[in-house]
């Protein structure tokens, strides 16, 4: 009969212990479900300049990330940093600085490559006033005025997705 009782005590104590793995386990996966919500939720609202039209031929064109670098460092750096890295001040708007571009904001990535090309191009294209009373630095219409050529945005994307890859 005694031996009975300890396997009974036994077994309980195995019970027990499977109900403490398995409320763990299931406590996580809510949490981490919520998390990927959270992100998606984040992305719902992609940035895009208030003036913007429609995507410039640049989208449909092959960018050459390297040839993109040379126009980088000759047309963007100055604002948003060596590399894109940021770090560079924005008196006058509500930011503070100039937003960096490795990385660039997650909302304009996409894992779909015209997409993501697309969300640059926008600005690039276009330009916009950040927000705030008097910003000192504004994202210059390269497209509209005719600053770069198509090609030049092409490339200069295909090196912004290359550093954001
Ligand atoms: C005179 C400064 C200046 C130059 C030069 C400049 N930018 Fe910008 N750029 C800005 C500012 C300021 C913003 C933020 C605009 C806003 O808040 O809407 C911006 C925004 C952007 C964005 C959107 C980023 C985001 O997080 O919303 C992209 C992409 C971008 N620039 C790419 C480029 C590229 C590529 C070049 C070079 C061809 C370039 N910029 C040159 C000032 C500049």
């Amino acid at each position: 009969m005694k031996k009975k009782w300890v396997i009974w005590i036994l077994l309980f104590g195995v019970v027990l212990l499977s109900l403490a793995v398995l409320a763990a386990c299931g406590g996580s996966t809510p949490a981490a479900t919520t998390g990927e919500q959270a992100a998606g939720e984040e992305c719902t609202e992609i940035p895009k300049p208030t003036n913007a039209g429609s995507p410039g031929a640049a989208v449909g064109l092959t960018g050459d990330p390297t040839a993109g670098e040379t126009v980088f460092s000759a047309n963007c750096t100055v604002c948003h940093g060596d590399q894109g890295k940021g770090g560079v001040d924005n008196p006058g708007s509500d930011d503070g600085t100039v937003p960096e571009l490795n990385p660039v904001d997650a909302c304009l990535k996409s894992t779909d490559a015209t997409v993501f090309a697309t969300n640059l191009d926008l600005f690039i294209e276009y330009g916009n006033v950040p927000e705030g009373e008097s910003p000192a630095k504004q994202m210059p219409a390269f497209g509209k005025q005719g600053t770069l050529t198509q090609q030049q945005i092409a490339d200069v994307i295909a090196y912004v997705m290359s550093l954001n890859k």
